[in-house]
């Protein structure tokens, strides 16, 4: 039951940028089970798209460890952990990052393409996705000709492609209104609810966070809550969650997921 999907170890980034080191995660640990629906919140400028980055293989931290499913990311090779993400890591980011030329079924299919997979296989569960976030009627359309809330399902759609023990989001809804927000928040907690699938998501909406199994706040750098899951996931103790968690400035217009590969 209770697997640990990733494990995150003292985990600190700096960087260097005119010549100072900036320590941005300064010794970071997170244990996150199979099925938990994990908010990250927190001031912007926290670490929390760092954090994520570096949670998914997407960017080395500077020291400490991440395992996915037991597998240690960062003592591999960037070919290998490329791999490794492809098949275990499904993200959403803020902007939805869908190609312009493809049409909705052909974005979703890429993510088993680059993998290896096969167009017949790929092509039906793409069909399927789209049908399970309610895009069943859109799948010929290209990004241009879907709403927002739209592409944002279909990048949704195009993450769990690969079946990814983790599904990643940062700031999934930022760009959205209030209404679509919801339905895009509902969807994630549907895919939670329903088939277990792992969710962490950046998230500056107390909305979202009440309703996250966990909330994990960060703070210059460090986990201010604790890391480790409640004793109790009852809805008394998401109840309570609201009442330490201080008002949030609006978000900060960092969402961007490639500010640096693998350096
Ligand atoms: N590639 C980089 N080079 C230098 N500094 C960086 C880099 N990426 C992030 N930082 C710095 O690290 C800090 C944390 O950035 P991060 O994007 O993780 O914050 P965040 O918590 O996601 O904020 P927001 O809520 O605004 O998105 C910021 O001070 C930022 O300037
Ligand atoms: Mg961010």
């Amino acid at each position: 039951m209770n697997k640990t999907v990733l494990e995150i170890r003292q985990v600190e980034k700096s960087f260097v940028v005119g010549g100072n080191r900036v320590q941005v995660l300064k010794g970071i640990d997170l244990t996150v089970s199979a099925g938990e629906v994990i908010a990250i919140m927190g001031p912007s400028g926290a670490g929390k798209t760092t954090l994520l980055s570096i949670a998914g293989g997407i960017m080395r931290p500077t020291a400490g460890t991440v395992r996915i499913a037991g597998q240690e990311l960062y003592t591999q090779n960037d070919e290998a952990l490329a791999g490794l993400r492809n098949r275990s890591v499904g993200f959403v980011f803020q902007m939805h990052y869908l190609l312009p030329e493809f049409t909705a079924e052909e974005n979703v299919m890429l993510p088993a393409l680059i993998t290896g997979g096969d167009r017949a296989p790929a092509r039906q569960r793409a069909r399927q996705l789209l049908e399970q976030v309610g895009l069943a009627g859109r799948t010929r359309h290209r990004p241009g000709e879907l709403s927002g809330g739209e592409q944002q399902r279909v990048a949704i759609a195009r993450a769990l492609q690969n079946q990814p023990a983790l599904l990643l989001a940062d700031e999934p809804t930022g760009d959205l209104d209030r209404a679509t927000a919801r339905e895009i928040q509902a969807l994630f907690i549907d895919l939670n609810r329903r088939q277990g699938q792992t969710v962490i998501m950046v998230t500056h909406n107390p909305e979202l966070g009440d309703l996250a199994d966990r909330i994990v706040m960060l703070e210059d750098g460090l986990v201010v809550l604790p890391p480790e899951p409640l004793a109790a996931k009852e809805a008394e103790t998401k109840g309570a969650g609201e009442d330490v968690l201080p008002d949030m400035p609006s978000r900060g217009s960092n969402g961007l997921p490639d500010r640096e590969h693998g350096g």
